[in-house]
């Protein structure tokens, strides 16, 4: 955990954003995987660690802003726990560290929530989205689970989006830490990508360097040599000579800090001239968004030139043609990227967006776009120092795709058909970093994980 000081602060600069009520931050209770004492991994939920810090299940935060005070709702253990999870701190402890002194049994929380409502006092929460805490939140509120979504409070979701956009030095050392756990998965994985593997072997090893130097993935890994497939879980495939595999990867740290890593790799260690020249272009989308990130520019902009400098590229070879900036603005690269260039990154990989997506990522001023492709922009608005978010362009020849446009003669004037066709059995290729956004420019945190062909290629050159 941070110092105690770190969550009391953040408590109290929320208070300021919500300015009356009481804010219920539930944490998360353990997960049954295939039977009730079977569970999933333990994961606390993320606004919870924010501001209380404590990574248990069964926990409750409440920030009563009217009276000034916090508290944390648990149970110490008793004796048949300790002799199943050995000796744990006393809850009045474990709040200690979060700088709360008013600790209470779960039990006590219902009575609490009940007493405030009774006085007409507002209860803050945020959208949940585990069925449990569906439940609970219609137990302490009254409000039938079905409308406990859009009940969840306006002024509470903006107060945690603009406390947690902004990272300090302590979080950005731990996605710091993450992305350096991640350059251990994809150095790995480059090393492996060999004939023959499956690719359930490199997946597994990288999930495994994961936990052996933090916590679980923070995401399930993306690996395969059908890139194509933007977010493919399947590992069974065998890598064979001439295939791209791509890897989205990243780790979390012990304070749960994500990192959202993507490398693209030539089976075998060597890109032909066909993968090069894919891959050339992908790499300078990643480092021209890169170059541009500053305080105040949208991250619509920065999408929007990635997409210029693929349409650009592509034709160059022949792919696309045609003026490029009419082909952007009417979507005719979403064909070959048709995803956002990236997202907010924090304790949560997409970071806070189970406060709603538009709430990050948009604002007045800046509206989601409803075109194919930009659409699916997760972040759209002007940066500010602090904010952490990835840059992931991408170039993917998607079978579907491209039969499908062309039978509507979709963007035949930007398209050159005839030669994407020899491109289906091709696959995708992303390339994917985590940028600070400081006073002045940008930071890519952690350490410097190989991407230019070259580097790529070296690594590569020793394979395990
Ligand atoms: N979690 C996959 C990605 O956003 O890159
Ligand atoms: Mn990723
Ligand atoms: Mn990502």
């Amino acid at each position: 955990m941070f110092d105690a000081s770190v969550y009391t602060d953040r408590r109290n600069r929320l208070r300021n954003e919500v300015k009356s009520g009481i804010i219920l931050l539930p944490g998360n209770p353990e997960a049954a995987y295939n039977y009730p004492a079977n569970t999933y991994h333990f994961r606390q939920d993320s606004n919870f660690l924010y501001f209380f810090g404590l990574a248990h299940p069964d926990l409750a935060g409440v920030i009563d802003i009217d009276n000034n005070k916090d508290y944390i709702f648990g149970n110490d253990v008793d004796l048949d726990d300790i002799i199943w999870m050995g000796p744990q701190p006393l809850m009045a402890d474990r709040a200690a560290k979060a700088g709360v002194t008013n600790t209470a049994p779960y039990k006590d929380l219902f009575d609490f929530v009940q007493e405030a409502k009774s006085k007409g006092r507002k209860v803050h929460f945020v959208p949940p989205y585990r069925g449990e805490t569906y439940m609970l939140l219609e137990e302490l509120t009254g409000i039938p689970f079905k409308d406990v979504k859009q009940n969840a409070s306006l002024e509470l979701i903006r107060g945690i989006i603009k406390l947690r956009s902004i990272k300090d030095k302590y979080e950005i050392a731990e996605i710091e830490k993450a992305v350096g756990i991640a350059y251990e998965m994809h150095t790995t994985a480059m090393r492996m990508a060999m004939p023959g593997r499956v690719e359930r072997e490199i997946s597994g090893r990288m999930e495994g360097i994961s936990l052996a130097l933090g916590n679980p993935v923070s995401f399930p890994i993306i690996l395969s040599i059908h890139g194509e497939t933007l977010h493919n879980h399947y590992h069974g495939n065998t890598l064979v000579e001439g295939r791209m595999m791509v890897a989205d990867a990243g780790a979390e740290t012990e304070m749960h800090y994500a990192s959202d890593i993507t490398r693209t790799m030539p089976v075998g260690g060597k890109f032909n001239q066909r993968q090069k020249d894919i891959y050339e272009i992908v790499l300078e989308a990643n480092m021209k968004s890169i170059e541009a990130t500053k305080p105040g520019i949208p991250n619509r902009d920065l999408h929007m030139l990635a997409a210029r400098v693929i349409v650009d590229g592509l034709k160059n070879i022949g792919l696309m043609k045609g003026n490029t900036e009419d082909a952007v603005r009417e979507g005719a690269h979403a064909m070959f990227f048709p995803h956002g260039l990236g997202h907010m990154m924090g304790l949560d990989v997409h970071d806070l967006e189970g406060l709603g997506e538009n709430y990050v990522g948009y604002d007045e001023e800046i509206k989601r776009s409803t075109q194919f492709g930009t659409a699916f922009l997760r972040l759209g608005k002007r940066h500010q120092p602090g904010y952490v978010f990835t840059i992931e362009p991408g170039i993917y020849f998607i079978p579907a795709l491209i039969d499908q446009w062309r039978s509507e003669n979709k963007f035949m004037d930007f398209i050159n058909y005839e030669k994407v066709e020899r491109f289906k059995d091709f696959g995708g290729i992303r390339i994917e970093d985590d940028i600070l956004v400081t006073d002045t420019g940008y930071r890519v945190l952690g350490k410097p994980i190989p991407k230019t062909v070259a580097e790529v290629e070296a690594v590569m050159s020793d394979p395990l």
